[in-house]
């Protein structure tokens, strides 16, 4: 019931099918609105993706919780639960920038046990099992190359609420000096993966959801990164890094130094 290759199975078809809907979707009638902050968005189709999501997990395993960003989800009975983010990426997808995702992970007894991240708009699948290593599809992911810091891709992002943003950028303003460049690619969970598949060096932000790290990190950390919070914290919703593991003690003290996980209100 609980086993984990079967979740992980499960994982991969639900990111696949809800990416299906999303990419079918993309060209129709978006129906944007605002949610915590006029720079949060939602769309009908991150409804749609995630109402297909619990409607598949209702039918398949009606006893497992689920935590949805758009509904919130349900309890369970089973020990697993779904943490689902029907589009990670909102901003890129109503822009029609191709980076977005499905973000699906399987929790047991609240350990991110298996995960998969897929891209409608390039149809990329990347998937983890807990002991089982990540893939990009058949292709066995083994992190970023290694590499000074000062000449590392690091990618990261930003929250919704002006506050946040204003501590994010006096972070990011000490940081650019010190490594070789940033990115702001507007998905987390993508950008785990992006870690993970070696198209960025190390990946950090402050300030997400479950839903947009649980399966990412999880496939960071099966791809042989360190993926962590800062001062020894998991990766949390106040921080989570991912990085090659020769890269860590530097960057971490460096991040540390920035005290880029001060803690923060708001989304
Ligand atoms: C957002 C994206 C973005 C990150 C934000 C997230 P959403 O997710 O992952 O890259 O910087 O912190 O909230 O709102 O598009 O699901
Ligand atoms: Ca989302």
């Amino acid at each position: 019931m609980n086993d984990v290759p079967e979740l992980a199975e499960f994982a991969a078809e639900l990111a696949r099918g809800a990416a299906a809907l999303v990419a079918r979707a993309a060209h129709g009638e978006l129906q944007v609105s605002a949610k915590s902050t006029d720079t949060d968005l939602v769309t009908v189709v991150d409804r749609a993706s995630e109402q297909w999501l619990v409607d598949q997990i209702a039918a398949r395993r009606p006893d497992d919780a689920v935590l949805g960003e758009e509904a919130g989800g349900r309890p369970g009975t089973s020990g697993v639960r779904w943490v689902l983010d029907p589009i990670d990426g909102t901003v890129n997808f109503v822009l029609g920038l191709p980076q977005y995702a499905i973000s699906v992970a399987a929790e047991v007894h609240k350990q991110v046990v298996a995960g998969a991240v897929c891209n409608p708009a390039t149809g990329e699948l990347f998937r983890a099992r807990r002991g089982g290593g990540a893939f990009l599809g058949e292709h066995r992911l083994r992190g970023p190359r290694t590499v000074a810091l000062q000449r590392c891709v690091i990618g990261t992002g930003f929250g919704y609420a002006a506050d946040r943003r204003a501590r994010q950028a006096a972070v990011v303003a000490q940081l650019l000096p010190r490594v070789g460049d940033i990115r702001r690619l507007g998905s987390a969970s993508l950008d785990l993966c992006a870690v993970a598949c070696g198209r960025l060096d190390a990946y950090f932000e402050a300030g997400l959801n479950r839903w947009d790290y649980a399966a990412g990190a999880l496939i960071a950390a099966e791809a042989g990164c360190v993926t962590s919070g800062l001062r020894g914290r998991r990766p949390s919703e106040r921080m989570t890094v991912a990085c090659a593991p020769e890269l860590a003690p530097t960057l971490f003290e460096l991040l540390e130094g920035l005290d880029a996980d001060a803690v923060v209100d708001g989304p």
